[in-house]
């Protein structure tokens, strides 16, 4: 479900047209609707409402302040991966006693600055990081809150780049082996166990691995108690898939069902850390055509918009529809679409049927919401784009498009 529909051939963010926004703010712009947003949150939360539990946005979706802001307000936490990530949730406004961190690669710095600012746990993924984690927290004279991100070891069936809980993978740390972990971070002084953790992938299409996961942190839970560690949060991650194209993901509600069943009757707190499932859906990018060009194999329509703008089809191949912000009765043509990149790998769609286009008319490019703009660059010395929130009949500018001056604020050439 979301709110970027035709009226009269024409596309609209909720009661804005795409091509207004455009007109005022320029190309290649990120337009959210902020209705979407709100409603995809609140049905992915209150499908867990009959347990305690706590959503925490993956930042890494989508950082921009103001959807964060809207996510705090809606009782939201944050799933941060870096001290960036931490000092947005703060800016915006989220507690900290609502933000979990997780990552490999945590430094004393980030780990220094979590525990200052009182997060509610750390998601410690090798033995390394755990010792340190203690060292810091000791000198702070405190004790840290974490959890073990365990590696279970199952397929998600989704691409590779985004499969994180197989054993080949680099995350967390091996089930089995966790338990020793568990045994040496109970005899650290300064630390506090209080959750385990688990992450599989991304863009998952079925309830099955998460439920496998479940049964592995069930039988784990049970060695703890055991061991006469006790734990209050289970966090089992992000990944619940959208869809791109005729993908059929299970529904939130149907997730949530399938969740709540297998974890049974259990006093822990469940931590959701979804950033897709929320963000997927309610962003666009628009481009402007810039030249058709017809080959004699192939043809190609050149957009503005590049993979420094939208790395998703480059990196993985992966599908984005693409629709025209005006709608006329044309001839189609299969074209790919194309940014200004100079690289092969540049491409938005490949081998795609779409009605002939004129230069300076609009494309969308759907179900862009998620690892959009966060993963946007400056390749090509390319300032990165607008973006845009609408609400209702209202659109405000998010975050402005970068500006020559700013791209290259940061360099200082040295007198040589
Ligand atoms: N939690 C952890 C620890 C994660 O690593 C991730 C995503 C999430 C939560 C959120 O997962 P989601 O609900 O969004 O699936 N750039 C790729 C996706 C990378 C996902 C990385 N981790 C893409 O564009 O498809």
């Amino acid at each position: 479900m979301h709110h970027f529909q035709y009226k009269r051939n024409k596309l609209w963010a909720e009661a804005v047209s795409v091509q207004e926004i455009a007109d005022q703010v320029g190309t290649p712009c990120y337009i959210y609707s902020q209705a979407t947003l709100k409603h995809h949150f609140k049905i992915f939360d209150q499908a867990f409402s009959k347990i305690s539990h706590l959503t925490c946005y993956a930042l890494k979706a989508n950082s921009n302040l103001t959807l964060l802001r809207l996510f705090g307000r809606l009782g939201g936490g944050a799933d941060i991966v870096s001290g960036g990530d931490l000092y947005r949730a703060l800016k915006a406004g989220i507690p900290p006693e609502r933000i979990v961190y997780s990552g490999v690669g945590k430094t004393a710095e980030e780990i220094r600055y979590a525990l200052k600012e009182k997060i509610l746990l750390l998601n410690i993924e090798s033995p390394e990081e755990l010792k340190l984690v203690d060292e810091i927290a000791g000198r702070m004279k405190r004790k840290a809150p974490i959890g073990i991100r365990v590696n279970p070891d199952i397929d998600p069936k989704t691409h590779p780049y985004i499969s994180t809980g197989l054993k080949k993978n680099k995350f967390g740390i091996n089930i089995q082996q966790s338990l020793e972990e568990y045994r040496l971070a109970k005899t650290l002084s300064h630390i506090a166990i209080v959750g385990v953790d688990c992450h599989i992938g991304s863009q998952l299409l079925a309830t099955q691995p998460f439920l496998e996961a479940i049964q592995k942190l069930k039988k784990l839970i049970a060695q703890l108690r055991y061991l006469k560690i006790e734990i209050q949060y289970i966090d089992l991650g992000g990944g619940l898939g959208i869809t791109y194209d005729r993908e059929e993901p299970p529904h939130p509600k149907e997730y949530a069902r399938a969740i709540i069943k297998e974890l049974g009757r259990m006093p822990y707190i469940l931590i959701l850390e979804p950033g897709r499932v929320i963000v997927g859906n309610a962003g666009i990018l628009v481009t402007k055509v810039l030249y058709v060009k017809k080959g004699e194999e192939k043809n190609f329509i050149i957009v503005d918009a590049g993979m420094n703008d939208l790395l998703r089809p480059a990196l993985y191949d992966s599908f984005h529809h693409i629709q025209p912000v005006v709608r006329h009765n044309r001839a189609k043509i299969q074209a790919d679409v194309v940014g200004p990149i100079c690289e092969t790998g540049d491409f938005l769609a490949k081998d795609r049927m779409l009605p002939l286009q004129e230069p300076g008319e609009l494309l969308a490019i759907m179900s862009a919401g998620a690892y959009g703009f966060s993963m946007a660059s400056n390749y090509n010395s390319r300032p990165r784009p607008a973006e845009i929130m609408v609400q209702g009949k209202a659109f405000h500018v998010i975050r402005k498009r970068e500006t020559f001056a700013q791209m290259i604020a940061l360099e200082k050439v040295p007198d040589f």
